[in-house]
C-alpha cells in the first residue's frame, strides 16, 4: 500500500509562520509522525511540497496508477484552484484533504474549499494532529476498498 502526500504554498514555512494559527511544528517534524504511521502499519509513503500549483497538478498525475491513496493539503489552492480540483477527478485515487486551521472559522474566502468537492472528506481543524487523522482515514479507505475487490472476485 503506497501514500502520497502533497503539501501546497507556504507549507515549508511551518514552524515559522503565524504559529498561534498553525502551531510551532515544522513541517519535517509533521512527516517524521506521519512516517512513523506509516512504518507500523506497513504503508510505503511518500512526500512532497511545492508553492506552484502547476506542480502540485503535475505531482497528482504522476500518482495515477503508482499509489493507492492521497493526502493534500492544497492550502491557499484550496481556495482557488479548479486544476487541483480537475487533478484529483482525473486520477480518481481515494483522497483525504487537510486542513491545520478551522477554515470555517477563518475569513469568509477560506470557508471555500474547490478542491474539497475531490476529496473523499475533509480534516479540517486539529493542527498537526489532522495530518495522523488523515493517515488514519485514507488507510482505513484503502483496506475497505481491498476488501470490496475480494469479496468481487469470490
Ligand atoms: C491551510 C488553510 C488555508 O486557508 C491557508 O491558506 C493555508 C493553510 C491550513 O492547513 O489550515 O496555507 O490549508
Amino acid at each position: 500500500m503506497k501514500i502520497s502526500v502533497i503539501q501546497g504554498p507556504n507549507l515549508n514555512m511551518l514552524g515559522i509562520r503565524e504559529q498561534h494559527i498553525y502551531g510551532p511544528l515544522t513541517l519535517e517534524q509533521i512527516h517524521l509522525g506521519m512516517e512513523k504511521y506509516a512504518k507500523e502499519n506497513d504503508i510505503e509513503i511518500e512526500f512532497f511540497q511545492s508553492n506552484l500549483e502547476g506542480e502540485i497538478i503535475d505531482r497528482i498525475q504522476e500518482a495515477f496508477g503508482s499509489v493507492d491513496g492521497i493526502i493534500i493539503n492544497p492550502a491557499a489552492f484550496s481556495h482557488t484552484s479548479i486544476g487541483i480540483k480537475d487533478a484529483l477527478m482525473a486520477v480518481n485515487i481515494p483522497t483525504v484533504e487537510v486542513h491545520i486551521s478551522n477554515i470555517y472559522q477563518r475569513e469568509e474566502f477560506r470557508q471555500k474549499s474547490i478542491t474539497a468537492g475531490a476529496s473523499m472528506g475533509v480534516i479540517t481543524g486539529f493542527g498537526a494532529f489532522s495530518y495522523h487523522l488523515a493517515m488514519i482515514s485514507v488507510h482505513q479507505i484503502i483496506l475497505e476498498q481491498i476488501e470490496a475487490k475480494k469479496n468481487e472476485n469470490k
